[in-house]
Formats: C-alpha cells, structure tokens, sequence
C-alpha cells in the first residue's frame, strides 16, 4: 500500500496499466450537495462550479493538456494526491484552523503549519469507490459564488449546522490519467 501511495504522488512515475485515478462525486440525498462534484478552484476544494486548471502553452501545442473540466485524484490511502500531470504532483491537506480542504500549488511542497497531510481511506466496491475520512466530509454554502466549500471534519472544529453544511459521501468514478496538467 505505501509503494501505491509512493506512486501516486508521482503521476509521470504510474504506468498506464496501474493508473488508479478517480473523480468525486458528494452524495447527501435530499439535500442541495447530492451529485455535485469535487472540483479544485483557487487552491481549494469546492462542490460545482468548474476546476480551474492550467496548462503550458508548449504541451497545449503539442497535444499534451488534459482536454477536461474536471478534477480528479490519486491515492487515497493515508496521502490524497491532486490527478494533476506537473512534475512534483500536487497534494490534498487539511487546514488545521477550521479543516478546509486545500492543495499545494505547483512546483511547491508548501503547506502550513499544522496542516494534515493524512488520514485519507479509500476502498474500491465493486461499482465505485469510497474516500473516506476520520469523521467525515462536510460542505459549505459560504462561497458566496453557489459552490460549496468542502471540510474535513477536525475534532476541535465546530461547522454550521443545515442548511448552511451538510455532510456528505464521497463516491470515486476511475478514471485512467490525471484530468489536469495542474490546478490553479
Ligand atoms: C485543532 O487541533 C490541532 C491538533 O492539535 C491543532 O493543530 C489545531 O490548531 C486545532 N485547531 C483549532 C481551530 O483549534
Ligand atoms: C476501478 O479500478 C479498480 C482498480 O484497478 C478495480 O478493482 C475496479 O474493479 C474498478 N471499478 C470499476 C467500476 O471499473
Ligand atoms: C447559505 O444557506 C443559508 C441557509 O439556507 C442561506 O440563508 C444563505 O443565504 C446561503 N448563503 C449563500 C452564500 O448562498
């Protein structure tokens, strides 16, 4: 398991044959999340809106950008990685002061202080996968733009209640390469 971890992290290291990628869908029914996806925008994680990605205008000549508006993941067991194509990867953490969901940008290894890097599962059932974490997703209507921002519920946090959050399942659909060169 550590060796996929390893791996996963390195996205131009993955053969095509081990690829394990997977989009997010959240699922709460009844509520206002259900279906929405996880999508990266301005270095945090969101449900709808669109990802916002970036590709160099060189590998977009030569046919080389992902041609998706979607974000996608890899790993999932302990590490969460970005299915993002830029060289070093792009890793998922957890901000300690209130559990929002954020990535490293490209070409940086930075995260704060006192963030988690951690603490992801990931288990694959015969239709679709789960990611799961310690106690929970949660999304919150506090964008101000109609997406919703996505928690890792933290201990000593205390989330609005509905209708402002809810919390939600996060069902993984394969997919076999990474859906960006890199996220923004
Ligand atoms: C929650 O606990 C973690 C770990 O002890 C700590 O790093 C973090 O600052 C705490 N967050 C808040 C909002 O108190
Ligand atoms: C998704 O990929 C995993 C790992 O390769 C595989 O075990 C699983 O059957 C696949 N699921 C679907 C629905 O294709
Ligand atoms: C979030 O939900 C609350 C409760 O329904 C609502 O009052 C508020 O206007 C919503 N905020 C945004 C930014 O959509």
């Amino acid at each position: 398991m550590k060796t996929a971890i390893a791996l996963a992290a390195l996205p131009g290291f993955i053969s095509s044959a081990q690829a394990q990628f997977y989009g997010l869908t959240a699922l709460h029914s009844g509520s206002p999340i259900h279906f929405l996806p996880v999508n990266a925008a301005g270095e945090s994680l969101h449900l709808g809106g669109i990802s916002t990605h970036y590709c160099p205008e060189d590998f977009q000549q030569e046919g080389g950008c992902p041609n998706t508006v979607m974000t996608n993941f890899g790993g999932g067991n302990g590490g969460l990685s970005m299915g993002a194509l830029v060289p070093g990867g792009q890793m998922v953490y957890v901000d300690s002061k209130c559990g929002a969901m954020k990535y490293t940008q490209p070409h940086s290894a930075f995260i704060p202080v006192g963030a988690s890097t951690d603490g992801f599962s990931f288990t694959q059932g015969p239709g679709f996968g789960t990611l799961s974490w310690g106690n929970g997703f949660v999304a919150c209507n506090d964008t101000g733009d109609g997406t919703w921002s996505v928690y890792a519920v933290l201990p000593n946090v205390t989330l609005p209640d509905v209708p402002r959050c809810f919390g939600f399942d996060a069902i993984a659909t394969n997919e076999t390469k990474p859906a960006a060169w890199e996220y923004t």
